[in-house]
């Protein structure tokens, strides 16, 4: 019998596992396959709250509030397991190369601007003092100099290593296989090895946290949305920012490598990386930084996203059950989202307390009967 038992070990997972653990539960998480081998590993790892969310709102706050949290976040993994994750503030240009996207991002930036969010709105020239590689044809763009990056794999690696050394439980291999039911409190899960019993479980399985929750007749709106990403070597391309153009991004990581990215396709559970899917990630991103053309290609990968009907995360108890919860669906955002759901939905283990998940309940998609 554990206090919380975490189903699936991506990044929130074990996030959460690592939370609660540190606040004196004991916690087990078990994962079907590797620690954070899904969308977690896949992810690039941006740090990206002001390009990523679009306006003001509930995911903008929840964003920036992830954000504000990760250095120490980062600084105590790396206190406790000697793992260094690779964060850095490199900044961020989201760069438009023709008028009609310049107005579209000046709009933006007002609006950003006016929130006092730490961003600049800056011409070509200017943008690429700041990035010499970026591409003449830059015309204008917002520069957010508080943005940057984390290497994703090596913060699953920390995590996965402080769980360890706070005590929590981590099972890898063990597939589950439905809810462990009393009445109406959910009191664990089965598995192919065996029960698990738990005060309180909470689905933390990424895209497959919609068929899960079926199992306790909830109808939630995930489902994934493959991301095809591309890594080149950074030798000879000696990029700084992260840049970000109509269709795509390009992250220069402190390992050496410049991830490019990244589709978004509907194709259910499928994996693999297409032609197609691949030359429209480079194409979206070749046109901003004209040194590309002549890098060393590394690699490619997919990962799928958990993405909801509304865009939102699923954060807080599954209607009409005791002891369930769900937190997942965060789609493009997991890495970032991290350290704010960790401790948002340990406030709520530990307390039962919902209000501060008040947007982002599940309890929303009540009736709902669609994934989309
Ligand atoms: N966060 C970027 C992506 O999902 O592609």
């Amino acid at each position: 019998m554990t206090d919380c038992l975490l189903v699936g070990g991506g990044i929130i997972g074990l996030s959460l596992a690592y939370e609660l653990s540190c606040r004196g539960m004991a916690v087990t998480v078990v994962e079907q396959g590797e620690w954070g081998g899904q969308a977690s590993s896949a992810a690039a790892g941006m740090l990206a709250p002001l390009k990523e969310f679009s306006q003001p709102g509930p995911m903008l706050e929840l964003g920036m509030k992830s954000l504000e949290l990760y250095p120490k976040w980062a600084e105590e993994l790396e206190a406790r397991t000697g793992i260094d994750v690779q964060a850095c503030k490199s900044g961020l240009l989201t760069v438009a190369l023709t008028e009609p996207e310049s107005g579209e991002l000046l709009e933006k930036y007002k609006w950003q601007k006016a929130s006092g969010y730490a961003v600049e709105w800056m011409t070509g020239e200017e943008m690429r003092r700041v990035e010499p590689l970026l591409t003449e044809q830059a015309i204008a763009g917002i520069y957010s100099p508080e943005e940057g990056h984390i290497n994703n794999r090596m913060l699953l690696n920390a995590l996965v290593a402080a769980c360890k050394k706070m005590g929590a439980t981590l099972l890898s291999g063990s597939v589950v296989t439905g809810m462990a039911k009393e009445g109406g409190r959910i009191v664990g899960v089965e598995t192919t090895t065996g029960p698990l019993r738990a005060g309180h479980t909470v689905i933390a399985s990424g895209a497959w946290a919609g068929i899960m929750a079926e199992w306790l007749d909830f109808a939630v709106p995930v489902r994934p949305v493959r991301g095809q990403v591309a890594s080149v070597s950074s030798s000879g391309i000696p990029l700084r920012t992260v840049i970000f153009g109509t269709s795509g991004y390009i992250t220069p990581k402190l390992d050496g490598k410049i991830v490019l990215g990244a589709t978004e396709d509907e194709a259910g559970f499928q994996r693999h990386v297409t032609l197609s899917g691949l030359a429209k990630v480079l194409d979206g991103v070749m046109p901003y930084v004209p040194a590309l053309h002549s890098a060393a290609f590394q690699q490619a990968w997919a990962g799928l996203r958990p993405a909801t009907a509304d865009s939102m995360p699923l954060l807080g108890p599954v209607p009409g059950w005791q002891g369930v919860s769900i937190a997942g669906g965060h789609f493009r955002n997991g890495i970032l989202l991290s350290p704010v759901t960790a401790k948002v939905m340990a406030d709520y283990v530990e307390s039962g307390r919902e209000d501060a998940l008040q947007p982002f309940l599940p309890s929303r998609f009540l009736g709902s009967t669609t994934n989309r």
